[in-house]
């Protein structure tokens, strides 16, 4: 008999609900493997998805719709959910960890939008473009080359050198740029760029300085009048990373002395929850500062590659079992099903006994396991068992029953 936590799944079968018009890309996706999905262009309240979520496997959001506790504990079928954004804190991830329920996001699809738009700011800020394009607007014509510089031949220094710090690090190069970059961790040089040792280093030999680090205790305001002041008179900031990371008071100062020639902000300490709350900084109104409402990943391309993104990762999921990139499950990279087997997951209780409960059922019913991965955190273990096909079922159907089995299911 199949217990309540036992699932079993053919390859065509799980049923996908996307909500809040996820892009297109990622239900051409799922369906061209044949799975069946729902393109919703809202953001149900909870009563809602939980009386739609009744009939899917796989539930996709952005930011926009909350995946509560409920939510969670009423959709018995629900094995996995993706947040087609960034951010995952609209998902109770806590609670959907002790379900089994792993939960993916796409931390990378806008690097290259936000490397664009740091290049393109690189050469506004040296040529005041943002400036003369305003005064060209109220009527006000002033050319002049004074204070304009080329950007070639310059120095940039790169404050994080990860996914878009080492993606402005290539397109800087491809201008003509010489790259500097500082690191907590030890990273390969792309192209002819070079490391410095201490962040100051980078200070006092860049021209600009473009800030790629992630919010954390120790970049939170690692950017003050200390910095501004080791900083070549006049160079250039950018700061397309996290609002915490810069202390907007000492920015604005060092701005109006000229120690800083210009900066390009587009993430502040605070920002406006919707477009229409009021934006409010101090660095309004002064001279060749470009302010941008947090816009550097958001192009129709980075949402593309989010919808494809995630997509890979729910369907890699279904199929094989793969939680990679998982941001609050315990994470195993599983190869391709061979054709003689099946695959049994199961998520249980991490306490003591359970790997020994669970070996005894493999062994009493003489079953053969070809392969096995386990990867566990505080909560949960995460069990990955390839067998021979006769004997997934009976195996899994003992498993499910333990008192610790999460969630337990058969690929075939
Ligand atoms: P990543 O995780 O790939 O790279 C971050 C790098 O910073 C890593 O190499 C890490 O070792 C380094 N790092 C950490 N602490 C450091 C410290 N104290 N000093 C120097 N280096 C340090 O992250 P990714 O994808 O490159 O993103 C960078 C930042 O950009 C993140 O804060 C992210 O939230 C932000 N972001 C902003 C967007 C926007 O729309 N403006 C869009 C996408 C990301």
């Amino acid at each position: 008999m199949q217990s309540v936590n036992q699932k079993k799944y053919s390859q065509k079968k799980y049923r996908f609900l996307l909500l809040e018009a996820i892009h297109s890309s990622a239900k051409e996706i799922l369906e061209s493997e044949g799975y069946q999905v729902e393109l919703l262009s809202h953001s149900p309240k909870e009563a809602e998805i939980i009386s739609l979520a009744k009939n899917y496997d796989f539930i996709g959001v952005r930011s926009k719709t909350q995946i509560t506790e409920n939510i969670l504990k009423s959709s018995k079928h629900l094995l996995g959910v993706g947040c087609f954004c960034i951010g995952t804190d609209q998902v109770d991830l806590t609670q959907a960890n002790l379900l089994g329920i792993p939960v993916f996001n796409a931390p990378y699809s806008n690097t290259r939008s936000v490397a664009e738009l740091v290049l393109a700011e690189i050469v506004c800020l040296s040529r005041q473009v943002c400036d003369r394009s305003s005064q060209a607007h109220i009527g006000q014509w002033f050319k002049s080359a004074v204070g304009s510089h080329e950007v070639r031949g310059k120095t940039l220094g790169i404050v994080g050198y990860g996914h878009i710090g080492s993606q402005v690090s290539v397109l800087a190069e491809a201008f003509g740029m010489r790259v500097l970059f500082f690191d907590v961790v030890k990273k390969l040089p792309l192209g002819n760029s070079r490391v410095c040792e201490t962040l100051s280093e980078l200070l006092e030999n860049s021209d600009f300085v473009t800030l790629h680090v992630p919010d954390t205790n120790q970049t939170r305001e690692m950017i003050t009048a200390r910095e501004f002041s080791q900083m070549k008179k006049g160079a250039f900031l950018i700061n397309a990373s996290r609002g915490s990371v810069v202390k907007i008071s000492d920015l604005a100062r060092a701005l109006r002395e000229h120690q800083v020639g210009g900066a390009a902000i587009d993430v502040f300490p605070f920002e406006p929850s919707s477009n229409n709350e009021k934006f409010v900084s101090e660095l309004q109104g002064i001279e060749n500062v470009i302010l941008t409402p947090h816009i550097g990943g958001s192009t129709e391309e980075a949402q593309a590659a989010i919808g494809a993104e995630v997509a890979a990762s729910l369907l890699s999921f279904a199929r094989l079992g793969n939680t990679r990139g998982a941001v609050n499950f315990p994470n195993v990279d599983l190869p391709v099903l061979h054709s003689d087997s099946h695959r049994l997951l199961n998520v249980h209780q991490n306490v003591p006994g359970v790997l020994s409960d669970i070996t005894k059922i493999v062994s009493d019913l003489g079953a053969n396991i070809q392969a096995q991965y386990l990867s566990t955190d505080s909560k949960i273990g995460f069990l990955v068992m390839d067998m021979e096909k006769g004997s997934a079922d009976q195996v899994s159907s003992q498993v499910a029953n333990l008192k610790t089995s999460i969630q337990t299911r058969v690929l075939y």
